[in-house]
């Protein structure tokens, strides 16, 4: 059993429903996950984690604010070379998502294991599903 750690933020719902959705791939898969906001996440949570997700929404061809900040703090964490993926909730550009597998990359050093994954912005779980299945399915063959 693999500890799945995703740290991530929404303003209106999309983002929260794409975690509530892969939560629910990886433990119905027998892992254990946890899902952070910002201000709840330490730097010894993501330092536990097998795997880490960092997701987010675009503002404004911009990552969230409190993912942005977020990301100061967990410069202190020793990540070099754990495994991670990140995803994004967007309506017509997504440019969170390459600001935050950048970070995770350069910054952090992490090993990016699976491609990031934009997921457009929807009220239907099923519509979620379908797009974020195979990313899940991904990371869950890397455990
Ligand atoms: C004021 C505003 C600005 C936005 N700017 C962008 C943008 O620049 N690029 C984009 O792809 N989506 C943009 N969006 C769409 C959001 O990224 C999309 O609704 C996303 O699913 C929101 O996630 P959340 O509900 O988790 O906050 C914007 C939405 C609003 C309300």
């Amino acid at each position: 059993m693999a500890n799945i750690v995703i740290v991530y933020d929404s303003l209106r719902g999309n983002t929260k429903r794409v975690v509530d959705v892969m939560s629910e791939l990886f433990t119905g898969a027998g892992h254990a996950v946890k899902a952070f906001k910002p201000k709840e996440a330490e730097v010894a949570d993501l330092e536990a984690a097998d795997f880490l997700l960092l997701g987010g929404p675009t503002y404004h061809k911009d990552l969230i604010n409190t993912m942005k900040q977020v990301l100061f703090k967990f410069e202190k964490a020793d990540l070099k070379g754990k495994p991670g993926a990140a995803f994004a909730s967007f309506g017509w550009s997504g440019e969170s998502l390459g600001i935050l597998e950048d970070t995770m990359k350069n910054l952090y050093e992490m090993n990016i294991v699976v491609d990031g994954i934009k997921i457009k912005q929807t009220p239907v779980a099923a519509k979620i599903k379908k797009e974020v299945e195979p990313f899940a399915q991904k990371i869950l063959a890397s455990l």
